[in-house]
């Protein structure tokens, strides 16, 4: 797919599709003008005949309207006047883009989408979003991205940060959509070498003689029953001075978790490819964040293991010894997120950074709380904690706090090691989670984000398809650009 700028008039030229978004205020819009002085008045009867919706992502396909020189005039909905513009245009733009793409189509034309800088991005990434699907290995594709998408309305670097965002997204979301037999520990590291050498940022990844060698027990427990050894990634990213502290970004990436001998039932366990959700948002965050050249420096560290059973897997009653010295009882073997980012974390220490977030589909509890459209937000940092909330909400990308009283501890404490990798029973298992956490940052400002329930769709939304969902990299890509 390529993505041209264009700024001509656009209803000169011939296209396969021209998408144009309207609202309640579609009468006051310039391009409502110039349709129906192309359509005479064609355009505004239409409207009022109130066939049309302008309600959000609602999608209209008009056939060849007389004066309009495109086989498609597609109308996307975007409601009333919204307080996160971003938001609404991303989707609309996502929305039409889904719409076009159950069919191949040489050129889309997108006019009208958003005016600020970050509107237009929002827009193009959610065009690159809408246009690619969780089909990969389908031998009858139902998603089509086009030949060529023309940009009306943006200039050059406008449209190329958005491209590059919307990369981002996409990697992530292919990520995430690759079966467990494809994509695991060994694989996904070359994909992130790859990832690497092509956007400018360095890596090292730590192989299992490393880990030993670096006293990994933690993340080494978790990945005993499975015959793929584990892998840890450091990614390095300077936009900033030498001597000015990175902030550390930490994934997830159990690329299977079957829940080891606390076996998950078959329900439980078939979106378990998913589990490597934080850990390709890192590697999105970096992609997009070493092609923006954004000045900042960043480290990376990526966790990752299958969470298996054999004869050999880790067990209850099993203590481990992290990396950081302290010990671990484990109570149950489907815990095992926490147990990979407390090494990760660990290592993250290592490069001193200022801030440390860590990305995880961490529990099972935090989709209980809060459902599947907005990630938990848990932090030992106040100013930290309504940053995060606040951008990714501008973003529409939802996240919400919840509480970190110290009286969580006493649920994690261990009888016969420093600490147990579960709590007290069920309840609050997302922040005793990340009580867990906690134990392995030494105070340092961090943030952790568990997205089990945004990071993988089970249903597809009108400007997304089901499965990966690439959720938060936008936001953390424009954070970072800001
Ligand atoms: N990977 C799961 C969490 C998860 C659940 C992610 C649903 C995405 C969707 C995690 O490793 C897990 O199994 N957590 C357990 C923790 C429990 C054993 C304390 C859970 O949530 O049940
Ligand atoms: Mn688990
Ligand atoms: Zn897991």
């Amino acid at each position: 797919m390529q993505l041209q700028i264009h700024s001509d008039d656009w209803l000169s030229r011939a296209c396969d599709a021209i998408v144009i978004p309207f609202g309640e205020n579609w009468k006051s819009r310039p391009q409502t003008q110039s349709l129906d002085q192309a359509t005479n008045g064609w355009f505004s009867r239409a409207m009022e005949s109130g066939e049309i919706s302008t309600k959000p992502n609602k999608v209209t396909l008009l056939i060849e309207p007389a004066g309009v020189p495109a086989r498609l005039l597609v109308i996307v909905g975007t409601g009333s006047e919204p307080a996160n513009p971003s938001q609404v245009f991303f989707r609309a733009a996502g929305s039409a883009m889904r719409a076009l793409a159950t069919k191949p189509r040489k050129s889309v034309r997108f006019v009208g989408f958003g005016s600020s800088p970050l509107e237009i991005r929002a827009a193009i990434a959610g065009a690159m979003v809408g246009s690619q699907g969780q089909d990969i290995y389908r031998t009858e594709k139902n998603t089509f991205p086009p030949d060529l998408i023309e940009w009306y309305g943006a200039n050059d670097s406008q449209v190329w940060a958005g491209e590059v965002i919307g990369n981002a997204v996409n990697l992530a979301r292919d990520l995430v959509n690759q079966p467990p037999n494809i994509l695991y520990p060994e694989s996904f590291a070359s994909k992130a070498e790859q990832v690497a050498h092509e956007a400018g940022f360095s890596i090292e990844v730590w192989d299992k003689a490393k880990l030993e060698q670096e006293k990994c027990g933690a993340l080494l427990g978790v990945a005993r029953g499975s015959v793929r050894d584990p892998n840890l990634l450091i990614l390095r990213y300077q936009g900033s001075s030498p001597d000015s502290q990175p902030l550390a970004l930490v994934g997830k990436g159990v690329t299977f978790d079957s829940g080891g001998y606390s076996l998950k039932p078959t329900d439980g366990m078939l979106t378990m490819k998913c589990d490597m959700a934080g850990a390709a948002t890192v590697l999105g965050i970096f992609q997009a964040a070493s092609k923006l050249r954004v000045r900042r420096n960043l480290v990376g560290v990526i966790g990752l293991v299958e969470n298996l059973v054999s004869g050999d897997a880790f067990k209850l009653g099993d203590v481990l010894r992290a990396r950081s010295g302290k010990t671990i009882e484990i109570h149950n073997t489907d815990a095992e997120g926490r147990l990979v980012l407390a090494d990760c974390l660990d290592v993250a220490l290592q490069s001193n950074p200022s801030k440390m977030i860590d990305f995880a589909t961490l529990t099972g509890a935090c989709v209980v709380a809060l459902g599947n459209d907005v990630a938990g937000l848990m932090s030992n940092h106040n100013s930290l904690q309504s940053e995060i909330q606040t951008f990714t909400e501008q973003c529409g990308e939802y996240t919400w706090p919840l509480p970190m009283h110290s009286f969580y501890n006493e649920q994690i404490a261990g009888k016969v090691a420093d600490i147990k990798n579960v709590g007290e029973g069920r309840w609050g298992g997302a922040i005793t989670a990340a009580k867990f956490l906690e134990e392995f940052v030494q105070s340092r400002p961090w943030a952790h984000l568990d997205i089990a329930g945004p990071a993988f769709l089970d249903a597809p939304k009108p400007w997304c398809d089901a499965g990966g969902s690439g959720f938060l990299i936008r936001s953390f890509a424009e954070w970072l650009l800001a």
